[in-house]
């Protein structure tokens, strides 16, 4: 079985989990946290080299307010719980997103843990936190633009251009998975997805066990991807 090198995920369904047990949708959330800690180990020991994980869109800004704030004080719920555990399994921190809009506690408890994490060599666990495609290309456009204008850069082409994205570290994203059986992509990695199998399933996010990822796995194997060219029989 081929492990993907990278595996992006929308971790969705938290609320309809909590609403189908009668609870808040803040309760969705908090088992949302202990699954990322869950998924995140199991991946970093079958070999995943990065996880991306959609934490925080740029559009759950519209959400409740009480939601937004419990949402930005996950980092820290997470942090303080799990962090010796991710040092302990040598798995390294990042963050992908537009880091000067979220509040500060949040924003230094990811800033602390990337710090702290830097040099683990294992899976990198890379959050998205106020993260947006369509901003990100457009940040990455202007960006882009001013290094030509200013004489830094003669030539634009799509290469170059990967290096002013957020991934611009990271491994090609070889498969998405959605819980939740929403069929859509949410501003998620837009350029970044290009080539990526996608697995959409039906459990919910606070049901998602490391069995689950398996069989993503599995039918990230069963595809044929061919990145727009013909596979070998097929050329024959
Ligand atoms: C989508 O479910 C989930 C989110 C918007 C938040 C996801 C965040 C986590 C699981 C925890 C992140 C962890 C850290 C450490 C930052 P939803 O609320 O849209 O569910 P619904 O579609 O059923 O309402």
């Amino acid at each position: 079985m081929k492990v993907p090198k990278h595996i992006a995920i929308i971790m969705d369904g938290n609320g309809r989990w909590a609403k189908a047990k009668g609870l808040p949708r803040t309760a969705g959330h908090k088992i949302g946290v202990e699954k990322v800690r869950e998924i995140a180990i199991y991946a970093n020991s079958i070999g995943v080299k990065c996880m991306t994980l959609y934490a925080f869109s740029t559009e759950n800004w519209n959400r409740p307010e009480a939601e937004v704030n419990y949402l930005m004080s996950l980092p820290k719920i997470f942090f303080e719980s799990y962090m010796k555990e991710i040092m302990k399994n040598n798995i390294r921190i990042m963050m992908i997103g537009d880091m000067d809009e979220i509040p500060d506690n949040a924003r230094t408890v990811f800033k602390n843990a990337i710090e702290e994490s830097k040099d683990n060599t294992g899976m990198i666990l890379n959050f998205a936190v106020n993260y947006g495609g369509r901003r990100e290309i457009v940040t990455a456009a202007r960006k882009y633009a001013e290094d030509v204008k200013n004489g830094k850069i003669n030539d634009i082409d799509e290469e170059g251009f990967k290096k002013y994205l957020y991934t611009s570290e990271l491994p090609e994203v070889d498969l998405l998975i959605r819980t939740s059986y929403e069929l859509r992509i949410s501003n998620y990695l837009l350029y970044q997805l290009a080539y990526s199998e996608m697995v959409f399933t039906h459990t919910l996010w606070p049901d998602f066990k490391p069995s689950d990822l398996d069989l993503c796995i599995d039918e990230y194997n069963s595809r044929d991807r061919r990145f727009g060219g013909l596979n070998e029989e097929k050329t024959a």
